[in-house]
């Protein structure tokens, strides 16, 4: 606690990470507070509580409730649970609203109460999006308020099934000074909600913008009271999103939905792999990755730029990879066979506008890389090279998760054999490789090796 605004925490040292919290209002300090009302209303409001053996507390038999997105269904864990809170977190223009909306308006075909809350947009905005996402969408009840009191109410008097909050950011609490989107402000706004929204069963999406660094709602403070963070990202340019869960209580974080932005809409993609092998290149500095999506093999393709260039330290722009990965692989292939590009600009990126956490994606960038600084096509025949492994600083390559699932998508795609790591016993379709420098001969085979020796 710092009485006054310091930009450096003393405490741990890190920066920006203090969150003003402003007291009440003297107005505001003769009210009942929003949180004490907000307990009332659970049941047996005065007696003190009394904690029951797990075996007895009754767990009610909650059918989910569908969205009708499949995709967005299979990331909340089987849809949506009844009385629970969903954070949705994405920068501007990722399509939240449209998400949200096309949800509510399949909820509300099937017969279930909805309301859609907008403080971002006027009700007029708000239809406008609804009629190009068609008929559905236009039955959806909505209201737009800033006021998390006024909120409060229409949630008593609607007591719809599913609630979206569109954004967080924008509801004001009354009595309590601060901008809306500030962290006290947010903080207080979802706690308002859930208070009222668990006491009646409303299962609640809030909608909340996503800071530079990809924190929701401000720094973590909405992602530890809500029951799932649900992260929408994609580049707003291209067509492809993917929705991801970075928490969530009823179901694995580990699935990933996929989607493409239309003219009516987000559309499902239900074989993304098929999309991008379709569309990746078969040229030098291109080659497929077989990255894991939660449960799931997806095939993307991973392209590489290398330019000879003046500028000092030179630029490394990476696209759906992380970059501190990118220039650790750009040290290894320096050290351990490959070319050494400290003076060329590099740039990596992964086609369709995906972005892959994990380290398998590796080798796929060396491979990329070594391949366009040659200007030389990866592997031989019609089809793309395609590969999956994370690459250890030694230049040895290491074992990553699913070898057998992701050889399997390649195969269903005619991509066999995959360049991968050695894997425990043999997988059909695997062609393994023991080290990068191994990697990059077999890879680049017929003219590559000599001249990789001498730049290296
Ligand atoms: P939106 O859902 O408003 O994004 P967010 O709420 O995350 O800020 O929509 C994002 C973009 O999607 C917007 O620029 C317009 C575009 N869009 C389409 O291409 N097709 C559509 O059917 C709709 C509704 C929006
Ligand atoms: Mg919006």
């Amino acid at each position: 606690m710092a009485p006054a605004w310091t930009g450096r925490c003393p405490g741990c040292g890190e920066w920006n990470t203090l969150a003003e919290t402003l007291r009440p209002t003297a107005q505001a300090a003769g009210r009942p507070s929003l949180r004490s009302r907000a307990g009332a209303r659970s049941p047996g409001g005065g007696e003190p509580p009394r904690p029951v053996p797990l075996r007895d507390v009754e767990v009610p038999a909650t059918d989910r409730l569908l969205t009708g997105i499949a995709e967005f269904d299979r990331v909340l864990g089987g849809g949506l649970v009844p009385g629970s809170l969903v954070l949705i977190g994405g920068s501007p223009g990722i399509g939240k609203s449209t998400l949200t909306g096309m949800a509510l308006g399949n909820l509300c075909a099937s017969g279930r109460r909805v309301l859609y809350i907008s403080g971002e947009e006027s009700a007029a905005q708000v239809r406008v999006r609804a009629e190009r996402l068609g008929d559905q969408a236009l039955a959806v009840p909505a209201l737009a308020e800033n006021s998390v009191e006024s909120v409060l109410a229409a949630l008593e008097t609607e007591r719809p099934d599913v609630c979206v909050v569109d954004s967080i950011q924008t509801l004001h609490v009354e009595g309590m000074s601060g901008a809306p989107g500030s962290v006290g402000q947010v903080r207080e706004a979802a706690a308002a909600i859930m208070g009222v929204a668990k006491g009646l069963g409303i299962a609640v999406i809030l909608v909340g913008h996503v800071t530079k660094d990809g924190a929701v709602a401000g720094p973590r403070t909405l992602e530890h009271l809500v029951d799932c963070v649900l992260l929408f990202e994609g580049e707003r340019e291209r067509s492809f999103r993917t929705l991801r869960a970075l928490k969530n209580r009823f179901g694995a974080t580990s699935e990933v939905g996929v989607f493409e932005m239309r003219s009516g809409g987000l559309v499902e993609v239900a074989d993304p792999s098929a999309r991008f092998v379709g569309e990746a290149s078969r040229a030098p500095g291109s080659c497929v990755l077989c990255a894991m999506e939660g449960t799931r093999p997806l095939l993307v393709e991973v392209q590489a730029l290398v330019a000879p260039t003046e500028v000092v330290p030179p630029r490394r722009v990476a696209t759906g990879i992380d970059r501190n990965r990118l220039a650790m692989v750009l040290a290894v292939l320096a050290r351990h066979g490959g070319p050494s590009l400290g003076s060329a600009d590099v740039f990596v990126n992964v086609a369709g506008g995906v972005r892959v956490e994990e380290p398998g994606a590796d080798l796929a960038v060396a491979l990329a890389l070594a391949s366009a600084h040659r200007g030389k096509l990866l592997g031989e025949g019609e089809k793309p090279l395609a590969c999956f492994g994370e690459v250890g600083l030694t230049g040895e390559l290491r074992f990553v998760a699913h070898p057998e699932r992701r050889v399997a998508e390649a195969i269903k795609f005619g991509l066999a054999p995959v360049f991968a790591p050695l894997a425990g016993e043999r997988t059909e379709g695997l062609s393994p490789q023991r080290t990068l420098r191994a990697a990059l001969k077999a890879a680049l085979s017929s003219t590559a090796a000599g001249e990789m020796r001498e730049a290296a």
